[in-house]
């Protein structure tokens, strides 16, 4: 079938075969097919969608365009994959976790996304850290100490990375089957066994509203269990931060202080039910519920912490961060907390005006080529519900400029809204899909 046939195909709702999906990814890979055919094809699969053995096939074709990684361990392979949030630095104690508990965790993780952080920047606010890892690297760091955290190379998934590039500039993000087909086509490369699912939902999700969020956490888990990787998601609630900080090195504080020893806390909560699905997918425990205290565990003992500081050497890290991280990360120059104006109560966050405030702050990019500084970004966030006097600090603003820290003060002030009462408790994990 011809690239335009394909297209005007999904376009009329029609069926297109396996294999003219194959041929259309092949041709997006090796530059057969046009910026423009690219860019129509993904607005017709946005606008009409595909079927669920289509959107299928397209996910294998996109994982089949590069390398797919094979493993010398008998360790199952597992990772966690999160549709992003604010003060979301889960990946920084659940990988490490996962390694204690006998996984290796090829862990490929993504910079900054629209309003919401990246892994990668919060690592590698940590001095020396470089998560550029060619992948004989990548493989020899997991095999060797059970975790990595990295950046994508050029040979998984290429025709995700294409498509991807087109859809950013296109209008055509959303689609849930791209977003299917480009999330699972570089984990599923990754040779794992199995996957958990973090799809957040709430005020700084990607998904504002529960119908999404259910539909993007269906569709990624039949299309990965189809593919024959074990996945369960957990759709979790993002109406206020994870953790009380927002940035890249207040975020690693936050990782810090859950893996060495205050296990509280929505983060390591949250931690510990991810962790247990994706033990469980491998086969490490008998039940998500043992699995969660196989984690807790690794938490409390010091083992998860101790495979983090494993890992930091190997990406190029502090000898000693474990023991002394207050020592190496970066501090900003102003300090300003943003205090309430009246007495009340936190009724409502609006989680994407503070992942924007954070990039004002300049802790996130504005265009792809914009240097992160790690050093910025807000800490200290009260919760919903938490009880003010006027003049008490709603939270903290670390900034490297004066204007700048004007511009989130701005932000950050419309952004939490005092009330008269407490508003209900939505519960941290909303469902259970899978
Ligand atoms: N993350 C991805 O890797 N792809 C998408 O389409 C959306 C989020």
């Amino acid at each position: 079938m011809e690239t335009r046939n394909v297209i005007a195909a999904i376009r009329d709702g029609g069926a297109v075969s396996d294999a003219a999906l194959e041929a259309f990814v092949k041709g997006l890979a090796d530059g057969g097919v046009s910026d423009a055919q690219a860019g129509a094809f993904a607005m017709a699969v946005l606008l009409k969608s595909l079927a669920p053995e289509s959107r299928r096939a397209l996910t294998l074709a996109m994982r089949d365009s590069g390398q797919i990684l094979r493993w010398r361990t008998d360790r199952p392979v597992l990772d966690k994959h999160s549709t992003g949030g604010i003060g979301d630095c889960i990946s920084l104690v659940l990988a490490p976790a996962l390694a204690a508990c006998g996984a290796a965790v090829p862990m490929i993780s993504g910079r900054g996304l629209g309003h919401t952080g990246g892994t990668l920047d919060k690592l590698e606010a940590i001095p020396g850290v470089s998560t550029e890892l060619e992948t004989g690297r990548l493989q020899r760091v997991v095999e060797e100490i059970g975790v990595v955290i990295a950046a994508a190379s050029a040979e998984i998934a290429p025709a995700d990375r294409r498509l991807y590039a087109v859809r950013d500039v296109s209008g055509t993000v959303e689609s849930v089957d791209l977003i299917t087909a480009s999330i699972l086509s570089k984990k599923l490369a990754a040779g794992l066994t199995g996957l958990v699912l973090d799809v957040k939902q709430g005020s700084g999700a990607f998904m504002k509203d529960l119908g999404a969020a259910r539909a993007l956490a269906g569709s990624l888990v039949e299309t990965a269990n189809a593919a024959g990787c074990r996945c369960s998601a957990l759709i979790t609630d993002m109406s206020q931060p994870l953790a009380p900080s927002a940035g890249n090195a207040v975020e690693v504080a936050e990782a810090m202080r859950v893996l060495t020893g205050t296990v509280e806390g929505r983060l390591a909560k949250l931690t510990c039910y991810l962790g247990g699905e994706a033990l469980y997918h491998g086969g490490l425990c008998d039940s998500p519920e043992s699995g969660v205290r196989q984690v807790l565990k690794v938490l409390k003992s010091g083992q998860a912490a101790e495979v983090f500081g494993r890992m930091l050497r190997a990406l190029g890290g502090p000898v000693r961060f474990v023991d002394t991280w207050q020592r190496f990360l970066p501090e900003a120059t102003i300090i300003r907390e943003v205090p309430a104006q009246a007495p009340g109560f936190i009724a409502a966050i609006d989680g994407e005006a503070l992942g924007h405030a954070v990039i004002a702050l300049g802790g996130g990019r504005k265009v792809e080529t914009d240097r992160i500084d790690p050093a910025v970004g807000l800490s200290d966030i009260l919760p919903l519900g938490a009880e003010v006097v006027a003049g008490q600090p709603l939270l903290r603003i670390h900034a490297s400029r004066a204007a700048h820290a004007d511009a989130a003060e701005a932000i950050v002030r419309g952004a939490i809204e005092i009330g008269p009462a407490a508003p209900a408790q939505t519960p941290l994990v909303i469902e259970h899909v899978g």
